[in-house]
């Protein structure tokens, strides 16, 4: 029984969007500034699919049923992604804020702006490939199949408690960046 695919395949959402958040990064520099939608969007789909979908399964859910067990090796690295978690969210909450200053943007805010996205692209980028690569295959080998059918189960009320157009509204904020970056 697999426990992580399901995160696998969210992870690949995550990269599409951080692959977004990329072009932004690079068109601040070009001086093409996206729109200031484009940013609203990206703080939006951070906070709901990022971090209320995604992540609420790993902390609330994994990281729980994890920590009962109490494997040291497993309690550090579960705490270093933790740890993961909050620095992004305080990556989103400053580019939020500066998102609310885009209507007369200065040249230091924008360089903060591109500066926030390029250190969450590179974080988020690198706490995908340590969960994918590293953390993953531990939890698998670690957790029985027990354990696997009750987090699976969690996983599915956690979703259901988001309501059932949560996923879709997320997939369409994303294919709202894209098609700004593209006007
Ligand atoms: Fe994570
Ligand atoms: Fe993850």
């Amino acid at each position: 029984m697999n426990v992580t695919k399901q995160l696998h395949e969210e992870h690949l959402i995550i990269r599409d969007f951080l692959d977004q958040l990329q072009i932004a990064a690079d068109r601040i520099v070009e001086n093409r500034v996206p729109d200031k939608m484009f940013f609203e969007d990206a703080v939006r789909f951070a906070r709901d699919f990022t971090d209320k979908y995604h992540h609420y399964k790993e902390e609330m859910v994994m990281f729980t049923r994890l920590a009962q067990l109490h494997t040291g090796l497993i309690d550090a690295e579960t705490e270093r992604l933790r740890s993961q978690h909050e620095q992004g969210r305080n990556h989103i909450a400053e580019i939020s804020s500066l998102t609310g200053l885009l209507e007369n943007p200065v040249q230091d805010n924008l360089r903060k702006l591109r500066l926030n996205l390029l250190e969450y692209i590179k974080l988020m980028r690198s706490h995908l490939n340590l969960e994918n690569l590293s953390f993953f295959p531990m939890v698998e080998s670690t957790l029985s199949d027990d354990d696997k059918l009750m987090i699976l189960e969690e996983f599915k009320t956690s979703e259901q408690k988001l309501g059932e157009h949560f996923y879709d509204n997320s997939s369409k904020l994303l294919t709202e960046m894209k098609q700004i970056l593209n006007e």
